[in-house]
This record gives C-alpha cells, sequence and structure tokens, in this order.
C-alpha cells in the first residue's frame, strides 16, 4: 500500500502545522524529563535527539509510519539474506561482512560466512607480509608506500575510516589515495614515491569505472622500463574488485586479486576487502575491532525495540524534517578533527542511496525521500557558514558528533572543543529574543534609539533542529558503530518511504555521456551535441588549438 494512504501519514501531514509553531524552548520547559526520554545511551556512544522538533503525538505517528512501512519485515528480510535491492535483483549482505547476521545465509548455494571469512584470511595474510617486510618491488626493495586508485564507495570509506584512526595508525607503510582522473592528483603523489617501493591497489567494484582504470594504466606507464610488464604488474599491483576475471584481463596476479561479491553495495564497501588500505594502516587486528563495532550495531538494529532503535530513530527524525516539515539539507558537524571526512563520506552514503523520485510501485514519489547532506568540521564551520545556520530563514537541521576521550595529549584543548559543539546545539536551538537582545544592548549602555536600531539584527529565532552524537571514545570499535549506525539510518528511510536504497541509477547517466563525449573533445566534430555542449566543444578545441 502506498505510504502516504496510511493514517499515520496523514496525520503527520497535519501535525506540521502545529509543529512550526511549536519552540523547542517551550518543549523542554514543558517537559524536564524531556532530555532524558529522547536520549539513548549505547555501548558506544549517547544519542540526545531531544533537541528535535517533536513533540509526543509526533513521536508516535512517526514510530507508526515506521510500522505501517513494514520496516521491521524488510529489517528482517535484508538481514536473512532475501534480494531486497529488487531493481538489480541482489540482496544486501554488508552486514555479512562483519559477522552481524543472525544466522547461516547462502548466496547461490555459498555460505556468505564462509566467503568473508576465506576473503579476511587472505588479507590478514597480506598485510602481515607487507608489514614484515617481506613484499617487496621488482629490484627487491621493500615496499614501503601504498597508493589506493579507486573512487566513490572504492575511495571514502577508506580514507575517512584511516583519517579517522590516525592515532591507531602502524608505521611500516604509508598510504595515499588517488581518485580523481584530474592527473593532478596522481602526478602530485607518484611525484613523492619511489617506484622501486611502491605498491598499487586498484580498487573497483565493477573494475571498468573509467577514472580508476585510467590512473591504473597512468600508474603503470609510470615505471616506464623499471622491469617488463608483467613483472610490473606482479610485484606492484593488487587488485580489489567484485569482478576478479577483469582484474585478472588487466594483468593482476589471480592471488593477488582480492575479491568482494555483488551483494555488497559499493558506498557500503569498507568492510569487505576494499578495506584492505584500512587494514594496512591499522593492522588487521584493527580492522577486526572496525567490523565488530559495526556487527554491535548490526545487532542493535535488528534487536531494539523501534522507539529504543538509535537508526531507526534517526531516520524517523531526517524524514520529519525532509518529508514532512519541508527542511531540505542536513548538516553533519564533526568536532573531531580525524572525523574530517565524514562528511562526504556520508554524502555519498546517504544521497547515492536516498535521493530518488521513484517508489518501489514504480510512481513519481510526489514528496522527499532524503536531505542533501553536507558539512565539515565543525569548528571550520563556525567561521564558515554557521551564520547561516543561526540566522537565514532557512531551517537545516544538523548532527553534532563528538568524543569525550581527546585523541591527543595537549591540555585544555578538548574542553574548549566540546563547550563549542555543546554552545552551538544550545544556540540553534535557544535562539536569542529581541526582548533579550534589547537588555543585552542597554546593559552596555546604548541609547534606545540605538538599541531600537540595532537588536533586530542581533535577534536569533533558535528552534533550529539537532542531534548530538557523543562517542565514548573515537576508535576502531566506536567508529564500525558510528558508520553503521547510519548505513541503517539510511536504510530504515528509504524502506519507510518506499524507495530503494541500493541502486544508483542516477549516476550511470553522466558516466555514459561522458564515455561517447571523449572522442569528441579530441577530435572537434560537436555536430550532433546541443548548442551549449557544442559550444563548450568548440572553446575547447578553440583554446588547444592556440
Ligand atoms: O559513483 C557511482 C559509483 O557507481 C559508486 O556507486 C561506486 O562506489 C563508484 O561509482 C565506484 O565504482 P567502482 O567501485 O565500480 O569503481
Amino acid at each position: 500500500m502506498d505510504i502516504t494512504q496510511f493514517p499515520s501519514w496523514q496525520q503527520l501531514n497535519s501535525l506540521t502545522e502545529k509543529m512550526h509553531d511549536r519552540h523547542l524552548r517551550e518543549l523542554f520547559a514543558e517537559d524536564p524529563q524531556r532530555a532524558a526520554r529522547f536520549s539513548l545511551e549505547l555501548p558506544e556512544f549517547l544519542l540526545d535527539y531531544s533537541k528535535n522538533l517533536i513533540d509526543d503525538e509526533v513521536f508516535v505517528n512517526l514510530l507508526q509510519l515506521a510500522r505501517d512501512a513494514d520496516l521491521e519485515g524488510w529489517r528482517r528480510r535484508m538481514f536473512a539474506g532475501e534480494s531486497v535491492n529488487c531493481t538489480e535483483g541482489r540482496p544486501v549482505l554488508h552486514a555479512a561482512l562483519r559477522g552481524g547476521l543472525p544466522g547461516p545465509v547462502s548466496v547461490g548455494g555459498v555460505s556468505a560466512d564462509a566467503l568473508v571469512e576465506g576473503e579476511l584470511s587472505r588479507l590478514k595474510e597480506f598485510v602481515n607480509l607487507l608489514h614484515n617486510g617481506a613484499l617487496t618491488g621488482c629490484t627487491g626493495k621493500r615496499i614501503t608506500d601504498v597508493v589506493n586508485l579507486g573512487v566513490g564507495g572504492s575511495h571514502l570509506g577508506p580514507e575517512m575510516v584511516i583519517e579517522a584512526l590516525r592515532a591507531h595508525r602502524c608505521q611500516e607503510v604509508q598510504l595515499h589515495f588517488v581518485s580523481n582522473v584530474d592527473g593532478a592528483q596522481l602526478a602530485d603523489i607518484l611525484a613523492q614515491l619511489d617506484m622501486e617501493s611502491t605498491l598499487f591497489v586498484v580498487s573497483s567494484k565493477t573494475f571498468t569505472t573509467s577514472e580508476t582504470m585510467t590512473n591504473a594504466r597512468s600508474a603503470l606507464n609510470w615505471f616506464g622500463g623499471l622491469a617488463p610488464q608483467a613483472e610490473l604488474l606482479r610485484q606492484h599491483f593488487v587488485a580489489v574488485t567484485a569482478s576478479p576475471e577483469k582484474a585478472r584481463a588487466f594483468g593482476i596476479e589471480p592471488q593477488r586479486v582480492f575479491q568482494f561479491w555483488d551483494w555488497v553495495g559499493g558506498r557500503f564497501s569498507l568492510w569487505s576487502a576494499i578495506g584492505l588500505p584500512i587494514a594496512i594502516a591499522i593492522g588487521f587486528e584493527g580492522f577486526r575491532a572496525l567490523l565488530d563495532g559495526a556487527a554491535s550495531m548490526d545487532r542493535h538494529f535488528q534487536q531494539a525495540p523501534l522507539e529504543k532503535n538509535a537508526p531507526v530513530l534517526m531516520a524517523l527524525v531526517s524524514l520529519w524534517y525532509c518529508t514532512f516539515m519541508g527542511y531540505p539539507a542536513h548538516a553533519i558537524l564533526p568536532y573531531e578533527q580525524a572525523l574530517h571526512m565524514l562528511p562526504a563520506y556520508l554524502q555519498q552514503a546517504e544521497m547515492e542511496s536516498n535521493g530518488k523520485s521513484t517508489t518501489r510501485a514504480g510512481e513519481e514519489a510526489g514528496y522527499a525521500t532524503g536531505p542533501l547532506i553536507w558539512g565539515m568540521l565543525g569548528i571550520n564551520g563556525q567561521h564558515a557558514f554557521y551564520q547561516y545556520l543561526h540566522q537565514s530563514p532557512q531551517v537545516v537541521p544538523a548532527d553534532f558528533i563528538g568524543s569525550v576521550t581527546p585523541g591527543h595529549q595537549l591540555p585544555g584543548h578538548h574542553e574548549i572543543l566540546l563547550a563549542n559543539m555543546f554552545a552551538q546545539s544550545q544556540a540553534l536551538m535557544n535562539g536569542v529574543s529581541r526582548e533579550q537582545v534589547e537588555t543585552d544592548l542597554a546593559v552596555r549602555g546604548l541609547g534606545a534609539e540605538e538599541v531600537d536600531r540595532l537588536a533586530p539584527y542581533k535577534v536569533h529565532r533558535g528552534n533550529r533542529p539537532s542531534n548530538t552524537i557523543l562517542l565514548r571514545k573515537l576508535d576502531p570499535h566506536s567508529l564500525g558503530a558510528l558508520i553503521a549506525l547510519y548505513e541503517h539510518k539510511i536504510f530504515a528511510q528509504g524502506v519507510i518511504l518506499q524507495i530503494y536504497s541500493f541502486d544508483q541509477w542516477g549516476v550511470e547517466l553522466g558516466k555514459g555521456l561522458a564515455a561517447a563525449l571523449q572522442p569528441q573533445l579530441e577530435s572537434g566534430d560537436s555536430h550532433n551535441q546541443d548548442a551549449s555542449t557544442a559550444g563548450l566543444i568548440d572553446y575547447y578545441q578553440r583554446v588547444t588549438a592556440g
């Protein structure tokens, strides 16, 4: 049944008017227990969702909407390995990569756990060889630098995690990432490297992505005549892919091809062999701890009742804003330097999953299915775009993310950092009333006329909602739980809004057009193009021709 036909949906629609007129200040004043009632403590973190524009009536209807959407049924089917990615005809089993399934699941007659464990032990062996110095390049030099060539899901997760776990890095090997087909990035990194001690990881689920394959070919060419090509490929290249036959056809040794499977979506793949750079950077045990943390969130998501279920609560709050209240964006604001790539990572995870407008029934949705995700480190954002968050007419709900324990030894910094994080969510919630502004200006000795002139600029309406996720400590386990929290939030939101979260047809169109345009850019033949594109090709031709 169409989700918009349920009474819970209609009820929520009718509640938006009332909630637009409520203020978070009032909701807190009316209920001294609000913070406790709308908070959830898990072993890894505290989720405080009390600063959201929801009251009991909204909350009850949101939970009812989740039940009406059969979220529990979809959740059970996903973890049972049923084909919930229906447009691609695949199960969705990234939880299997971290031991998060409730029981054995086989895909095509093969146990998913057996496949996963087999590949994990290959990764472990490889990482140990690398760390022990047993892997050498074709001139016998020890491998000291590893360059990951991959884009999107084959890049963002590993780099984000390695940055987040800087404090846990092993010193044996340096990691580098090249995702852009703009040769400036690869050229810059190659200039820092010694080819005799460099290993490339070609990470691509499909092993056809033009950016990655172009970078892989340029990396191979970089070695010049150092050794015959077959030897270069053997000693200096490994592949991570769900298309092992293509990696072998590229020339990579079969024992250097690490595999994952089409039941792992690209943006959910960091737990698979795509996480090889993570295991190299923090050691295999650290990688295991990351997987364990994610598995603990898998269990929580499966077992906790909806009203105490962190991913479900975050999904409900998110869809309340984007689908019902009309707030189209959502900011991710980490107050932890190490999490500086989290906003970019979550942009792909969430927007590639839920940026859709066709329902499971193949109809136009007619409602917003997910917010525009953006953000950056909170402290830097405070001095960049928070003005907009505080005083723009547009309301942007936000997630504040920090950790109680600092990842460094410098005294005094962490309290300032966390004080800023708490203060910002408080300021967004409470704002400053005209009355308060007038009093403050008068206390500063300003005359009545000046007070009247300045007051409107200084008023903050407040009532800007946020979640706060406060980790006990940022470590591999808690990071795994945090990422899985968002993964399941994304799934829950997609299920409730009746879209398929695990395909990404929207990125295919541009890929196809780029492939067709490339030869035209070279030849200058723009005859079949629209006038704007033809003009761009012509300009390119004129400038390159000098
Ligand atoms: O950007 C689109 C996309 O298809 C993502 O879903 C994927 O993570 C990325 O390209 C990279 O794809 P591949 O791993 O196949 O190279």
